[in-house]
């Protein structure tokens, strides 16, 4: 039986309430998040966005009828309190906000009733993430995601009033639009006005915020939408949100220091939390050979090392092998890692097989300093002591090395070493180390499609030293482009873009694109750049990203309402499903029996 909450009006949410209401009449309304019955007393805790105050009902306070009905309270019923704010009778309750008060209630309504929830409305359930996407209504009420939610509103509103005073504009770019140049693929949507026609949905608002800077709006932001269809991770959605920005008038260093304040201004605000300015920088090849990635965790060291030259002369074939074929070898040390047991190992080598490597070799140091190594056979003492020194090994470490062309070396290490700090428990969640990535390489061969493709994408601009490789050096052009690098995520990445027509050109021409193609696919930028175009540069984060580790959580579904899982489709809606055959009809549609998933 619902009651309505007319005559009553909600004066506190729960923990809006304190001890300095005592004396006070109130009204709170909520979710029953627990009931405890003590005989002639019935405690209730009573659940808001806010968090939790107990209620108190006793019969001589709140009449018999109000306590019959108290007694019929379940968990997850709405309810509305009247009563009086009071010092706690039993002990105080340390870990809530409102552990030392009480409501006395007088009036009692039961706004609506609930079925049992299937899962605990509590933190840190064990529930497996499918149930609780089936029914994230009832998830997202849980307090830890509710916060995570709340902290990204929070971030989000700070953004917006950071970038403001920073004297940029907030502007909507389109949704149904043409393909974009993020390199992922596109989510189309029919036309049903031009028959074989499609929109394709942004994978970032780029065109449109370099065209924004063509029409003089000088700096712009947004919130955006973005979609790519590409494979799901633990930190990709189908459909995420950037904080998209772009300026006019800009280089390199001016874009990194407004987006260094901008990320003080958020870790101030939301988590307390000091970040020292400026931010470390380093360029993409120096985190490739000290740190085998391109977006390193600096929360630990265990950096790469390369030995190709102590092992050149070596018996190994693995070692001597990769060299030859223009390879290096590298390894980390895993410091008082060294009695690892074998079983272990093992896995650190499917890990690293996982990662393209043909194998792991390793030494193992004893306590007493003696070695146990998958290839000393293979290496005179003089030469495993060398290694052991290049690799500041010491009794008790696991030396790990990989043999093979350096994008695989990097790729295998970049990720063991990681792997291993996981296991090694020196990944703190609360310790925050911020990069700037610089001076990425602007091509990177493609040996799918044979030719250089955009690392970032086809109008970032080459540092100024390097224009004149464009054509007889392409692999070694750097690019204005930066990644901002957050305890080994990638949180957002931009560039300096090209507002030069005949650089422009080249750089097409560089990428094997013709002309044709160029402007079939980017005609309209291109056509805004024959009329007066600033010279302006941009930057995206990754909203779900960032927030993730703010919440200190593992998942971007953690931070986002309403998610999709793996195979992205979303649990709670059932989408995407099939739709009537008038629709498709109407958007001259269809479906291949064969193809259909039934
Ligand atoms: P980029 O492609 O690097 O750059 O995207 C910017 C940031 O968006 C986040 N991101 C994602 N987050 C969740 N799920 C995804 N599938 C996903 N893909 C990307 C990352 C990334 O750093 N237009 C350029 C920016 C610019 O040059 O100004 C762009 O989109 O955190
Ligand atoms: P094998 O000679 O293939 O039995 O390998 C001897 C050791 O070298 C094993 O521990 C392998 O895992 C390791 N190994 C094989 N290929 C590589 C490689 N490319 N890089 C590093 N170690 C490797």
């Amino acid at each position: 039986m619902a009651e309505s909450m007319v005559g009553l009006k909600r004066s506190h949410r729960c923990t809006e309430v304190s001890s300095a209401d005592i004396g006070k009449k109130v009204t709170v309304m909520g979710w029953v998040a627990k009931r405890r019955n003590l005989g002639a007393l019935i405690f209730v805790d009573l659940r808001d966005r806010s968090g939790i105050l107990q209620i108190l009902f006793d019969e001589n306070i709140i009449g018999k009828e109000g306590f019959d009905k108290a007694y019929t309270l379940r968990n997850e019923f709405v309810i509305a309190v009247e009563g009086e704010v009071v010092k706690r009778s039993g002990a105080v309750n340390e870990s809530l906000k409102t552990g030392d008060i009480e409501i006395a209630a007088k009036t009692l309504r039961i706004l609506s009733e609930s079925e049992t929830p299937p899962f605990p409305i509590e933190e840190n359930i064990q529930t497996k993430e499918d149930i609780r996407l089936k029914y994230r209504c009832l998830d997202l009420r849980r307090p830890d995601i509710q916060s995570n939610i709340i902290m990204r509103s929070k971030v989000a509103t700070l953004t917006r009033a950071f970038l403001a005073k920073e004297g940029f504009l907030e502007i909507e770019t389109p949704m149904l639009t043409k393909s974009t140049p993020e390199g992922a693929r596109d989510y189309l949507v029919p036309s049903r006005i031009h028959p074989g026609k499609f929109y394709a949905l942004p994978q970032s608002p780029q065109l449109f915020k370099q065209m924004l800077m063509c029409s003089g709006y000088d700096r712009y932001m947004q919130i955006a939408r973005c979609f790519r269809d590409e494979d799901l991770r633990a930190d990709r959605q189908p459909e995420f949100t950037q904080i998209d920005m772009e300026l006019s008038f800009v280089d390199v260093d001016d874009v990194i220091d407004v987006n260094e304040r901008l990320l003080a201004y958020l870790f101030k605000e939301v988590l307390d939390v000091d970040v020292q300015l400026p931010i470390q920088r380093m360029t993409w090849q120096e985190a490739m050979d000290r740190f085998g990635s391109d977006k390193p965790d600096l929360r630990f060291g265990m950096e790469l090392q390369n030995v190709s030259d102590i092992v050149k002369d070596c018996g190994f074939g693995v070692f001597t092998g990769a060299l030859e074929n223009g390879g290096s070898v590298r390894g980390i040390n895993a410091k008082g890692q060294g009695s690892m047991p074998r079983k272990k190992i093992d896995a650190l080598v499917d890990f690293a097989k996982g990662y393209g490597a043909k194998g792991l070799a390793y030494i193992a140091i004893h306590e007493d300093g003696s070695y146990k190594s998958s290839f000393a056979k293979f290496m005179t003492e003089e030469q495993m002591d060398a290694l052991v020194k290049a690799m500041d090994g010491e009794a008790g470490d696991l030396l790990l090395f990989a043999a093979d062309r350096n994008k695989i070396v990097w790729n295998v290490l970049g990720a063991l070493r990681v792997e291993l700090a996981g296991q090694m428990g020196l990944l703190d969640k609360s310790d925050y180390k911020f990069l700037w990535v610089t001076e990425f390489p602007q091509f990177e061969w493609s040996d799918e499609e044979e030719r250089y493709v955009a690392m970032h994408h086809p109008f970032t601009m080459p540092m100024d030293e390097d224009l004149d490789m464009l054509e007889t050096n392409p692999g070694a052009v750097r690019a204005k482009a930066y990644d901002i690098v957050l305890n080994g995520t990638e949180i957002g990445g931009g560039s300096v873009r090209i507002h030069q027509a005949d650089v422009q050109q080249r750089m097409f021409k560089a990428l094997g694109l013709t002309d044709e193609v160029a402007n079939e696919k980017f005609g309209f930028l291109l056509d805004a750049f024959k009329y007066g175009v600033p010279p302006h540069a941009g930057l995206a984060y990754g909203l779900d990203r960032l927030v993730m580790l703010m919440a200190k959580r593992d998942s971007i579904r953690d931070v986002i309402a309403f998610p999709k899982v793996k195979d992205a489709s979303c649990l709670l809606t059932n989408a995407p499903d099939v739709v009537d055959a008038k629709q498709l009809d109407e958007l001259s549609i269809k479906i291949e029996e064969e193809k259909t998933e039934e």
